[in-house]
């Protein structure tokens, strides 16, 4: 039976990716294959390295191979090789932030500044105006609740260069009753198709959790804006601003591009009266954690967020040896997410103790905003390093006081399906996987109480 279950989700993932193939949600991906992808994605990753002077990047940790020459570390006793941590509170130029004015003309400018040169890089300023179009619009039942869901196209201006055409997508579903403007709950993910794993055990959705809240659930196709490689790097949206050609050192990487996405998005609910605009939160899972967790920080407008197992390049520090390393983050797998600028942290003589940041403070940037930095069980998320993620918190919540909005009142790790939230800053380990699923229920009321009913 067991193993029916699993050929069945075998299956079933199959024509889930199938339909998304053919839906344009991995554009190319029919035309070209694995290798091809691969040597363009090395040959960008090279020409990279030569625009920054550098010869050669240390290997990240590979938990696959046993013979790899760096294995990921997970004895916490070795995990915290550097002792010092930039603190958030104290300026570039060695001032003490004492007040809130004082954060906000002065350190989070500064925070962002770095945040963007060296670590994501930066939205260049012929980043393209967006034309959103309603694809489709039909009337579903959610369980038992009639709504509307619609589908939307983002259209980027290519009169630039018109070879490269960017068409976001995304699609948001609401119920027919809800009176007034809406909160919507955003998703870095897929589109919700007609299909259903056959058989699969019923767990209620997250889009079925928030529509009986009377709420919107929307995703955004990060594929859509950006792909997630660096052979697509002369294409989608980057691409599309640099006329086809690579990225300078300061660019902004797929991380940067996919929250770009999401803001533009925001753009769309402000313009359409039943969408409340001023409450919509960001969640993401993992690589889309990572967005998640750029997109609440950047963009001030995004009211809340639910950060999911993000991990390195996430709400995981640099300065930790667990799991993940920065290594994989400028190899020519991950590199792309970031600015170009980030690799020469990979490369000697520069270690992650030479970044002026680390994570804990980009975590300080999505204050007094409530950020939910949520992970699943150890055995399953350890690459993700839990206790770097919950060691970034606390040293965030300094930045959450000083705003007012309380963060954490322990240093203490909480135990499996223990939330620390009683405040703006909150964090959750459940009990699951690499996931989100078991924290939902807990963001929804987190948001209700912090965002819809304030
Ligand atoms: C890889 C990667 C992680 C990422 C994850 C995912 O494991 O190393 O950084 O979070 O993929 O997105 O699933």
């Amino acid at each position: 039976m067991k193993y029916l279950f699993r050929f069945l989700v075998a299956a079933g993932a199959a024509v889930v990716l199938l339909q998304q193939t053919a839906a344009g949600q991995f554009p190319g991906m029919a035309r070209v294959n694995r290798d091809s992808l691969r040597a363009l994605t090395v040959a960008d990753h090279a020409r990279m390295l030569a625009q920054l002077g550098l010869q050669e990047v240390r290997p990240g940790c590979d938990p696959n191979n046993p013979d790899a020459v760096r294995k990921p570390n997970y004895d916490e006793l070795a995990a915290n090789p550097y002792l010092y941590y930039p603190d958030p509170l104290t300026t570039f130029s060695g001032r003490k932030v004492r007040n809130a004015r004082m954060w906000w003309k002065e350190r989070r400018p500064e925070l962002l500044r770095v945040f963007e040169d060296e670590i994501y890089g930066r939205v260049p300023d012929n980043a393209p105006a967006v034309r959103w179009e309603v694809v489709q619009e039909e009337k579903v039942i959610m369980e038992d609740i009639p709504c509307i869901r619609r589908e939307l196209a983002g259209v980027a201006d290519n009169a630039a260069c018109p070879g490269i055409s960017v068409r976001i997508q995304a699609q948001v579903s609401w119920p027919e009753a809800a009176e007034g403007p809406v909160p919507v709950i955003m998703e870095f993910g897929f589109m919700l198709g007609s299909f259903s794993f056959p058989g699969a055990p019923k767990t209620k959705s997250w889009q079925q959790q928030v529509v009986e809240r009377g709420w919107a659930a929307a995703v955004i196709v990060t594929g859509s804006i950006q792909a997630d490689g660096g052979y697509g790097l002369r294409e989608g949206i980057i691409g599309l601003c640099n006329r086809g050609g690579d990225r300078k050192p300061g660019d902004w990487g797929a991380l940067r591009a996919w929250s770009w996405g999401a803001s533009r998005l925001l753009d769309y609910f402000e313009t359409e009266p039943q969408f409340d605009a001023t409450k919509v939160a960001i969640e993401g899972v993992s690589r889309n954690g990572k967005a998640a967790l750029v997109t609440l920080a950047f963009d001030q407008r995004f009211a809340a967020g639910l950060i999911a197992s993000s991990g390195e390049g996430g709400a995981a520090p640099w300065r930790r040896d667990c799991g993940e390393s920065l290594e994989n983050l400028t190899s020519p797998d991950e590199y792309h997410w970031m600015a170009g600028n980030f690799i020469k942290y990979g490369c000697d003589p520069l270690t992650p103790d030479d970044l002026p940041v680390d994570q804990h403070e980009l975590i300080a940037l999505c204050a007094p905003r409530p950020c939910l930095i949520s992970s699943g069980l150890f055995e399953h998320d350890k690459w993700q390093d839990l206790t770097g993620m919950f060691l970034a918190t606390v040293k965030a919540t300094p930045v959450y006081e000083l705003l007012g909005a309380g963060g954490l009142n322990t240093d203490l790790y909480p135990g499996t399906d223990v939330g620390l939230m009683d405040n703006a800053l909150a964090f959750r380990q459940h009990h699951g996987g690499h996931e989100s699923g078991p924290n939902w229920p807990y963001f929804l009321d987190f948001f209700d109480h912090f965002v819809v009913r304030k």
